[in-house]
């Protein structure tokens, strides 16, 4: 396991050295390096570093040619236009850094510099309700970036924010207490979605009494006070309730194919007993204050349309906390408790000013370092009409409704494409569920997190296009290629050949696979990579479209073209797997 520098890596340096030497003033001048269709790549540094020296950007671009050490790695540099560089790599030098590569179990991926504690939070539904299409996008990003620190070797910790807590389980209790078989299923109820329809069917029953019955509705308020006070038989319902949800929450995520396990689970109650003490500390050291009985925390740059401050309240004025005072303690927990170096938060962006109160205030209280927690907000799902995404009568879409139709969508691809029927049904299903649930994770990843984007199966599914399905099937085109090689043709890397441009264009690219994963940690977006797969499968296609593999005659040509299939192939599933998704070898 060793880190190989990228090609970029080792021209920026030679550049940066001539640079120095020309200049002494500008040793720590950056020669800013880019991908380039003229040459491989271009330097542009020339053109700001020449003007802050008052000197011609062309003679400082022809002295650094004249001065750089091109050794075994550039071919060619020259001087173009105002001033850039334009440098082409030796063809040697490209196919031995994907050598290394392609002999490093991670590809030559460097481990973060520093790697610490991070605390990743997502999913976050609620308990006895429907998980909804912004529970998916915080699930799909979570995981993502789940997979994608751990593989830096960061040490994370997987946080599940379930909101298991609050007035609303007094009516559900209340119910459960006065219908104690409510929950109870029949032989053939098992499941999540079986779950979930028990959940629903107590909260109904229970909703009608309590919007009929005012008695009820006291029974009801009483019962929320026993909650808190943590009354047993109380307390053993709702644990009933958030049992059963666990079971439904349970079988999205494996249907979803996501990491979370119940070790990950910790709800809102979980921080109950930090409330009271936390709302104490916060009175005395000033950070929150009494407003019309409630303990609030203000900002000056937090106002209402009046131009009123704001404040976020951390109890309330009857006593009770909520969701502020209950994120407060988490934040305290992760500090303090979990040692978190680093926290990220992922959340619809609508919560943005919940998290900058949250955050605020943990600071002034001392309990939060600065640049230590992040709010990774994202956007809206919407319907084709662009609205929030909703069924046609207007209610919000069920969450396994929506994956059982992606899955069916993507069978019905499948089938298509196994024109022959060599595919089992049971491996068609299997197929299906790693093409469906790929394609609903993709089309979340592949779109920047802070958009919104349009729910479409058509789209989602399509095999020409930024889809998962285009991606799977170039990783499985590969595969086959590589199975039908003959005895003795080995995929292995020659040095010593020429390159066609589509194979340089290829290398290169296949070169900047650790760049990549650099810039999705330091900015925590998943979508720069999954716009990297799809740019390999693109350059991937125009290798082969023009440089046969498997007839190309020269025994090396063939044995060099196969190694760039596999690496290329290696990098995809490893790629996709970072983002959670499947690729099957045949499809
Ligand atoms: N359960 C909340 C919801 O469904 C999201 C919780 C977000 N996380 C947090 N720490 N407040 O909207």
């Amino acid at each position: 396991m060793s880190p190989v520098p990228s090609l970029t890596t080792a021209v920026h340096q030679r550049l940066a050295e001539a640079l120095a030497v020309a200049r002494p003033e500008a040793a720590d001048a950056d020669p800013l390096l880019r991908p380039s269709d003229r040459a491989d790549l271009q330097a542009n540094g020339m053109l700001a570093l020449a003007k802050r020296l008052k000197g011609n950007p062309r003679e400082l671009a022809a002295q650094v040619v004249a001065g750089v050490d091109t050794g075994d790695v550039i071919r060619d540099i020259e001087v173009s236009g105002p001033g850039f560089l334009n440098i082409t790599l030796a063809d040697e030098a490209i196919v031995r850094t994907l050598a290394a590569r392609a002999a490093d179990e991670r590809l030559g991926v460097p481990y973060a510099e520093h790697p610490g504690t991070m605390i990743i939070e997502y999913s976050q539904p609620n308990v006895a309700k429907e998980m909804h299409v912004g529970h998916l996008r915080s699930t799909v990003i979570g995981d993502a970036l789940v997979r994608i620190m751990e593989f830096r070797g960061e040490k994370v910790i997987r946080r599940n924010h379930v909101g298991d807590w609050g007035t609303q389980f007094g009516m559900l209790i209340q119910y459960l207490i006065e219908h104690p078989h409510e929950l109870d299923h029949d032989a053939g109820e098992e499941g999540g979605e079986a779950a979930m329809s028990r959940l629903n069917r107590l909260y109904r029953a229970a909703r009608q009494v309590f919007d009929a019955d005012e008695k009820f509705k006291e029974r009801a308020r009483g019962r929320v006070v026993e909650l808190q006070g943590g009354d047993p038989e109380t307390v053993a319902m709702w644990q009933k309730i958030v049992d059963e949800s666990k079971i439904y929450f349970n079988a999205v995520y494996r249907r979803l194919d996501v990491l979370l396990t119940d070790d990950d689970l910790v709800g809102e109650s979980a921080y109950n007993d930090d409330l009271a003490p936390l709302a104490r500390e916060l009175e005395e050291s000033g950070v929150a204050v009494r407003s019309e009985g409630a303990l609030c925390v203000f900002f000056d740059d937090v106002r209402g349309v009046d131009g009123e401050r704001v404040p976020l309240i951390v109890r309330k004025a009857d006593g009770g906390f909520g969701y502020a005072a209950t994120d407060l303690a988490a934040v305290r927990n992760r500090i303090g408790t979990l040692h978190a170096d680093e926290m990220l938060y992922v959340v619809d962006a609508r919560q943005a000013l919940h998290f900058k109160m949250v955050f605020d205030t943990a600071r002034r209280a001392g309990w939060l370092p600065d640049g230590v927690a992040h709010h990774l907000p994202f956007g809206t799902v919407l319907g084709k009409d662009g609205k929030p995404f909703k069924t046609r009568a207007g209610d919000v879409v069920r969450l396994m409704d929506l994956l059982d139709a992606a899955v069916e969508r993507a069978a019905e691809v499948v089938r298509e494409k196994d024109a022959a029927g060599r595919l089992t049904e049971e491996e068609i299903a299997e197929r299906a569920e790693q093409v469906g649930i790929g394609a609903v994770k993709y089309a979340d990843l592949s779109t920047s997190r802070s958009r919104d984007y349009v729910f479409d199966l058509d789209r989602m599914v399509s095999l020409s296009g930024d889809t998962s399905v285009y991606l799977q099937y170039a990783y499985a085109r590969i595969q086959s290629i590589l199975r039908r090689a003959p005895e003795g043709a080995r995929a292995e890397a020659r040095p010593g050949l020429a390159l066609a441009p589509a194979e340089r264009a290829l290398g290169l690219h296949l070169d900047g696979f650790a760049a990549t994963l650099d810039a999705v940690a330091e900015t925590y977006e998943p979508h720069k990579l999954a716009a990297y797969l799809y740019a390999l499968a693109t350059h991937y296609s125009a290798f082969y479209e023009n440089c046969p593999v498997l007839q190309a005659g020269d025994p090396a040509v063939v044995a060099n073209r196969l190694f760039l299939c596999e690496l290329t192939a290696r990098t995809l599933r490893l790629g996709m797997s970072l983002l959670g998704i499947h690729t099957p070898d045949r499809l």
